[in-house]
């Protein structure tokens, strides 16, 4: 369910983004700007600047860049749409969502979602109260008690239990048809081929699965002594994605404003023990390989990831699984690395018998992950051979090419030529690096062309999109960006755009969205409103003139092989009319 564009609009322009950033990084008026030290990067000297103007901000020294959004997105660490419903939430406004292609309108997306987040939460409760008041209580304290856990770590995670009736669930919460249908989308129940309805979660330590605003999702059950399967979770269900979910990373953000690092683990006693002895930043994927989606969320709260597997083969082949999706992600000043635990043990077993200390001590001894990588290549390829060499080259190679630009590709380059004694160049030849792209680390200069000019401008001031005619022919123009900036021109007219970080937000999602926030970066300082609309009218019109002369060739081609149409005999006529000065001169 798409977020409506005009509620977008009108949510950015109702914002401040210099109320909105002051609240959160104080702001010293600079000129017409204001500055602060950058929250996005360290710095001693203040390199970041907020417009209020542009309503944008940006940062001289690490480039980051953004409107209202994009600076909740990063400093509260927000998705999209969380980040929409923060603001929505300042403005005490409802979220509007589109409507069904149909026409008619979805059945409130947003009170059908409540009502379920609503009804996950009753039911956590009901599993935390059986813990005191279910006629097996009793038993399943006494579990808990004998795993180690304190009552206080229970509650801070929520544990509970299911009853092992049938129908607790059922009987509870499934007063009717429609409700019941419910619990059997959310995986709460269980539909048989008859069609009867029954518990999913049965006689189990129930562990609620929380989203990262802390809302019940799923629940992890686990029976109380033997039996199996000894882990049973929520299939996935509307609310519960367990490829994009981690437990215990909304409680490592309730205990800590910024998280230097985070662990991630294998089980749910696992980040229960770990916190409970003050290991409180570990996290568990839920019964899957940690995805792509699992490490970019985690590199987005801290910039220090370390996967805590077992030693054996199963969690090599875990750490390996891992290692290759995060290759493609590796940004300079992100650090993975990987704890191979003794066999045996794992981080519950190791932290209850030998406590935080020790424990911390084998993350202090963690692998960083280009010794992984090239263990794992060595183990298949003898280096001391000629043959072994070249093979250990093809085998890298693949790997190394997925690595961004930067310091991940230099160094493990780096240490591949020293690993089959070859030079950078000569590897080089070999491995080719991704081409740089978007603006990772340091800002590139840019060169001023006249569309970059134009784009800037009129990011600048977004109103100046109805100081010129409409022209959709010009996106034919042949000059690399020229079909952007029409497409901008179109969307500022038709938004109604005040300024620069309402007309970038309808391009979050385009290749050029970068670039786009550093024209809109560009200090104008001092300009006046009119200056620029005057170089705007020239940089428009030396497009269009570019764009005439082209159309003009084109004609003049067609006309030589006899081709022209009424129409552009017509059009060619005109043409020369306006373009007489020129074209005579030139000839
Ligand atoms: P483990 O089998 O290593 O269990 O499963 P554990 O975490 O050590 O659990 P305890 O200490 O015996 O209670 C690790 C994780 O794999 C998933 C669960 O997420 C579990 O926490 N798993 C395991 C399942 O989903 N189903 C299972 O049957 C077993
Ligand atoms: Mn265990």
């Amino acid at each position: 369910m798409a977020i409506l564009r005009s509620f977008i609009d009108d949510l950015l322009a109702r914002t401040d983004i210099v109320d909105l950033i002051d609240a959160r990084v104080p702001l010293k008026k600079a000129g017409k700007n204001y500055s602060a030290c950058c929250p996005f990067h360290n710095e001693k000297t203040p390199s970041f600047s907020v417009s209020p103007d542009k309503q944008f901000y940006h940062c001289f020294g690490c480039g980051a860049h953004g409107n209202a959004i994009g600076f909740l997105m990063e400093f509260d660490r927000l998705e999209f749409p969380e980040a929409i419903e923060e603001l929505a939430r300042d403005h005490g406004l409802e979220v509007q969502y589109e409507e069904r292609s149909g026409g008619q309108r979805k059945q409130q997306p947003k009170q059908v979602a409540n009502d379920q987040y609503e009804l996950m939460n009753l039911i956590s409760k009901q599993y935390r109260q059986n813990l005191k008041q279910h006629a097996q209580g009793p038993s399943a304290v006494e579990y808990l008690k004998k795993r180690g856990l304190t009552g206080e770590t229970a509650q801070k995670f929520g544990i509970g239990y299911a009853g092992a009736e049938w129908d607790n669930v059922l009987q509870t919460f499934g007063t009717s048809e429609q409700q019941q249908r419910t619990l059997v989308e959310l995986g709460m129940l269980i539909e048989n081929d008859n069609g009867r309805r029954y518990d999913r979660f049965r006689d189990r330590i129930m562990f609620p699965i929380r989203d990262r605003r802390g809302r019940v999702i799923g629940f992890g059950g686990r029976v109380l002594d033997q039996g199996e399967p000894k882990y049973l979770n929520s299939p996935e269900t509307p609310l519960f994605h367990k490829g994009q979910e981690l437990y215990g990373l909304y409680e490592i953000k309730q205990a800590h404003r910024n998280i230097d690092r985070v662990l991630i683990v294998e089980g749910y006693m696992d980040v229960v023990a770990l916190a409970q002895h003050g290991v409180d930043y570990a996290v568990a994927s839920l019964g899957t390989a940690t995805t792509p989606e699992h490490l970019q969320l985690l590199f987005r709260q801290t910039r220090h990831v370390t996967c805590c597997y077992d030693g054996d083969k199963a969690g090599r082949g875990a750490a390996w699984r891992a290692l290759e999706n995060a290759l493609p992600l590796l940004r300079d000043g992100w650090t993975l690395d990987f704890v191979f635990l003794p066999d045996g043990e794992d981080p519950d077993t190791l932290v209850q018998a030998q406590g935080k200390e020790a424990f911390e001590q084998l993350l202090a001894e963690a692998t960083p992950l280009s010794k992984v990588l090239f263990d794992h290549l060595l183990a298949e390829h003898n280096a001391a051979s000629d043959a072994g060499k070249s093979a250990l080259v093809a085998a890298a190679k693949p790997l190394l090419e997925q690595l961004p630009p930067g310091v991940y590709f230099d160094m493990m380059q780096d240490q591949l030529a020293q690993l089959v004694g070859m030079t950078q160049e000569q590897l080089g030849r070999h491995i080719q690096q991704q081409r740089q792209q978007g603006n990772q680390g340091q800002q590139q200069k840019m060169t001023m062309t006249p569309v970059r000019k134009a784009i800037a401008l009129l990011l600048q001031q977004p109103q100046l999109a109805s100081s010129v005619e409409p022209q959709p022919e010009l996106a034919q123009l042949d000059i690399a960006g020229v079909d952007l900036f029409v497409d901008l021109l179109v969307t500022a007219r038709n938004s109604k755009a005040a300024h620069a970080g309402q007309l970038l937000e309808h391009y979050r999602q385009h290749p050029a969205f970068n670039a786009l926030a550093k024209l809109a970066a560009i200090s104008r300082e001092g300009v006046s409103d009119e200056n620029t609309e005057l170089e705007f009218l020239d940089t428009y019109s030396y497009l269009i003139d570019k764009y005439l002369e082209q159309r003009m060739e084109q004609l003049l081609l067609k006309e030589k092989q006899g081709q022209l149409t009424r129409d552009e005999r017509h059009e060619y006529m005109t043409l020369l009319q306006a373009l007489k000065p020129k074209t005579v001169s030139q000839d």
